[in-house]
């Protein structure tokens, strides 16, 4: 099976200064990666530079025929959390590219805006502030958004920030299913218990920087301790 996306010995960082290197992995479909690393490593940075925001020092990205895009879940900020808009209308905006000039969304979008609820469990908050709703709902109502914009890959930055432990685990095993049903994840993440338990392979921004299963990141972890 081809991956999605395959990097190749990126150099990641800004106006030329170097911030992380030697960053290579691929996605593929039903792959899991989590991205872990001490803060300033330069994860956040990684994830601008696949999104295609920032270009790579050096190195490549290829993105294979069977890619469609990337559904990207944001780090929320206070400003975000307190948009002006029904839950409805953050779900279907994942559609504002596709839409392009268009003034209005079409019949097919309205259709997958409410079928991505419903997948979420979400369709009761349809009509609902995005703003009143909990940092749980909000998170939902974002993955259902980065579902319409995709994608075969959703790519979250520690998207359990600020929700409490019950709502962190429910999120986890939300974002469990959709991986099971297909979709390939990229999660950045502080949390490593969750990493382990969760994703099929590891990114380490830690030196030596890593990339590989689960499976040889915890043996790797075992050899660094005998
Ligand atoms: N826009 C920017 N311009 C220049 N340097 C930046 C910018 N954003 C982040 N950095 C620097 O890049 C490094 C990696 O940051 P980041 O990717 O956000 O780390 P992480 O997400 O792993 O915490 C840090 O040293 C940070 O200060
Ligand atoms: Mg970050």
């Amino acid at each position: 099976m081809e991956p999605y996306i395959t990097c190749e010995e990126l150099t990641l960082g800004y106006d030329r200064i170097p911030v992380a290197s030697g960053i290579g992995f691929t996605v593929s479909r039903g792959d899991y990666l989590c991205i872990i690393g001490e803060n300033g490593s330069g994860k956040t940075t990684l994830l601008k530079t696949i999104l295609g925001i920032i270009p790579p020092l050096s190195g490549r990205i290829i993105r294979s025929s069977a890619y469609t895009g990337i559904g990207y879940l944001p780090q929320q900020t206070d400003i975000q959390r307190d948009f002006p808009a029904s839950a409805y209308e953050i779900v279907i905006s994942g559609f504002e590219k596709k839409k392009g000039l268009r003034p209005f969304y079409n019949a097919g979008e309205k259709a997958q805006a409410l079928a991505e609820m419903e997948r979420l469990g979400i369709t009761q908050l349809k009509d609902r502030s995005y703003s009143e709703l909990s940092g749980g709902q909000q998170q939902r109502v974002l993955l259902a958004r980065a579902l319409c914009a995709s994608a075969n890959i959703l790519l979250m930055d520690e998207p359990t920030t600020g929700l409490d432990p019950q709502t962190t685990a429910d999120l986890y095993e939300l974002i469990l299913r959709l991986n099971k049903e297909g979709m390939a994840i990229i999660m950045i993440s502080h949390d490593l218990h969750s990493a382990m338990k969760y994703a099929t392979h590891i990114l380490s921004f830690d030196e030596p920087v890593f990339y590989g299963t689960k499976k040889a990141f915890a043996e790797r972890g075992k050899q660094a301790h005998e």
